[in-house]
């Protein structure tokens, strides 16, 4: 496959099929994503790649913790901040989840159902399996957040070329005390992000959304050419 076909077909997929993921692929995903640049070539990640059993039992957890109403441990508090109302920003957060509450028949009002999609993301969209991002605490955030998105989209991309899918997710780490006890995620490492991955459902509504990009001229200034 073309790499720029790669790049365009790659989308947020939140179905997929019952079907296990072996072992091999995921590491040579992973081998592949990892020849990722990194600030001087620190490499300032670590994967925690969760399947079977103990996937269940974080799912379990996930939702349980999300039904209780309790709130996420204030180390996820940056996760937490939604762009500003009157933003562009924000115009497209709500663009994006309308377009997949419209294809999943779920109305503004219906407050069953939308809990019953949030517990989905919670339960990592039922994949089979969830890379659990983590990277070493004596990092700056800052420092690492750059490096993490660049191995991000190249575990993204990989999947794609292995006839795989993806779903990064903020949602998937928010109850980071749950992840650590059932993962066993050290102190010392930060949570960065969740990637659902495995076979994509390509009958499951929401996996028919193309979210939208803006005219990409509007987001040049172009300066001497
Ligand atoms: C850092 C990050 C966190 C995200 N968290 C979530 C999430 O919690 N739940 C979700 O459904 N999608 C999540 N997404 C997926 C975005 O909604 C998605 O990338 C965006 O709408 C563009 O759609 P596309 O990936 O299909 O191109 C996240 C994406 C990124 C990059």
């Amino acid at each position: 496959m073309e790499l720029k076909d790669v790049i365009e077909q790659r989308r947020s997929v939140r179905g997929y099929l019952h079907k296990p993921l072996p072992k091999e692929i995921l590491t040579r995903i992973l081998a592949i994503a990892t020849r990722a640049p990194s600030t001087k070539n620190t490499q300032p990640w670590h994967f925690y790649v969760v399947a079977e059993e103990p996937l269940e039992q974080l799912k379990r957890a996930n939702v349980e913790r999300f039904r209780s109403s309790e709130d996420p441990p204030e180390e996820m508090a940056h996760i937490l901040i939604e762009p500003e109302k009157g933003t562009v920003y924000r115009e497209r957060q709500v663009d994006i989840a309308k377009r997949l509450f419209h294809v999943m028949g779920i109305e503004r009002e219906d407050k069953a159902k939308r809990m019953a999609w949030m517990e989905r993301g919670f339960r990592y969209f039922d994949a089979p399996a969830a890379i659990i991002l983590a990277g070493d605490k004596s990092r700056p955030i800052e420092g690492i957040y750059l490096d993490a998105g660049l191995v991000i989209q190249n575990i993204c991309l990989a999947a794609v070329d292995f006839g795989l899918a993806t779903c990064i997710e903020n949602q998937g780490i928010i109850y980071s005390d749950v992840i650590r006890e059932i993962v066993q995620i050290p102190d010392d490492k930060r949570l960065l992000v969740a990637i659902a991955i495995g076979y994509p459902d390509w009958d499951f509504p929401a996996n028919q959304v193309i979210s939208p990009r803006e005219d990409v001229e509007n987001v040049i200034t172009w300066c001497g050419v």
